[in-house]
């Protein structure tokens, strides 16, 4: 891969063991990034990999500032990429997935304020386009173009961290603020139970069949960090097909009749549109469930 000059030399990595966070301290660690990884414990996942790491629990507005800036025993860094969260609705009470997730969101965002960090990419969600779509989409592929339509108190939370990302890059504004609005989450071997979905297209309406590989979704926190564009913006970032075997025209028809398809769509489209992730980021991805499972 070409080394990119824009791309910062130092970058903490915040929720760095979870799903998402292994496959972006793995792509930044070969891309030559220098990653001070961080997450609230340390783990003995062999999955895991080596490298600078800081244990960190970002509810604690000293330690993001301490994570960031620097201290006696790490340097500070020039960007963060924070992925740091409870990850979804349901895992605990909505209460205290709120408390955390907009407590270390607000320490991320005001402790680089502080420490003068002029770059932050951070995950936001699919879910802010009105996921589990019970009440239908505006149109699909869905897009940035419509306003969030939190359905969850997880959501919410996400919705309004990109709302505090625009009144950071107010306040400042030569800040640049990325949010990257992921897809599901796959891992290589997630992909063996893709084929079991095929049997009811209501199973995954939820998110329109749509998925994100963890190493696109890294790809996607490269282009972000490269992203020169001051200001606050947001990407939804998906794979370019969906989980089906079954046409993209033919689940939207049979299970969202209704819902005005805004383009002619390739035989397994994204109905998770990514163009302007495409467009403006340079993203693309490389994977596919197909190459995976037989
Ligand atoms: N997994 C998905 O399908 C999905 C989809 C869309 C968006 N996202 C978002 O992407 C990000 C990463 O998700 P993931 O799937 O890797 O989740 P994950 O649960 O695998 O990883 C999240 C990590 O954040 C850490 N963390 C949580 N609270 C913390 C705190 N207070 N201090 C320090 N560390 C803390 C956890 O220990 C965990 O290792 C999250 O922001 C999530 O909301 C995930």
């Amino acid at each position: 891969m070409t080394p990119s000059t824009s791309r910062p030399r130092r970058v903490a990595v915040t929720g760095a063991r979870g799903k998402l966070g292994r496959a972006v301290v793995a792509h930044l660690r070969d891309l030559g990034v220098d990653v001070l990884a961080s997450d609230r414990t340390a783990g003995t996942d062999p999955r895991e990999v080596d490298g600078e790491f800081l244990v960190a629990d970002l509810t604690d507005y000293g330690q993001v500032v301490e994570l960031l800036g620097g201290s006696d025993e790490h340097e500070p860094v020039d960007a963060v990429v924070h992925l740091a969260a409870v990850p979804a609705p349901g895992m605990t009470t909505n209460a205290a997935t709120y408390a955390n997730n907009s407590a270390v969101t607000y320490n991320v965002f005001a402790a680089a304020r502080a420490v003068g960090i002029g770059r932050i990419v951070w995950a936001s969600s699919e879910t802010v386009l009105g996921l589990p779509f019970d009440t239908p989409p505006p149109y699909a592929p869905v897009d940035e173009e419509y306003p969030p339509r939190p359905e969850s108190t997880y959501s919410l939370n996400k919705a309004l961290e990109e709302e505090m990302a625009r009144h950071f890059c107010r306040w400042q504004p030569e800040l640049v603020a990325v949010g990257l609005r992921f897809s599901n989450v796959m891992d290589v071997e997630d992909y063996a139970q893709f084929p079991s979905f095929d049997a009811d297209p209501h199973l995954r309406r939820w998110n329109l069949w749509g998925y994100i590989d963890a190493r696109d979704g890294a790809q996607a926190v490269e282009r972000a960090l490269e992203h020169d564009v001051s200001g606050a913006d947001v990407f939804v970032i998906a794979n370019a097909d969906t989980v089906m075997s079954r046409s993209s025209a033919s689940l939207m028809a049979e299970v969202y009749p209704d819902v005005p398809v805004t383009k002619v769509l390739g035989e397994h489209e994204t109905l998770l549109g990514i163009d302007k992730a495409r467009r403006v980021l340079g993203f693309e991805p490389r994977h596919s469930w197909r190459d995976h499972v037989g």
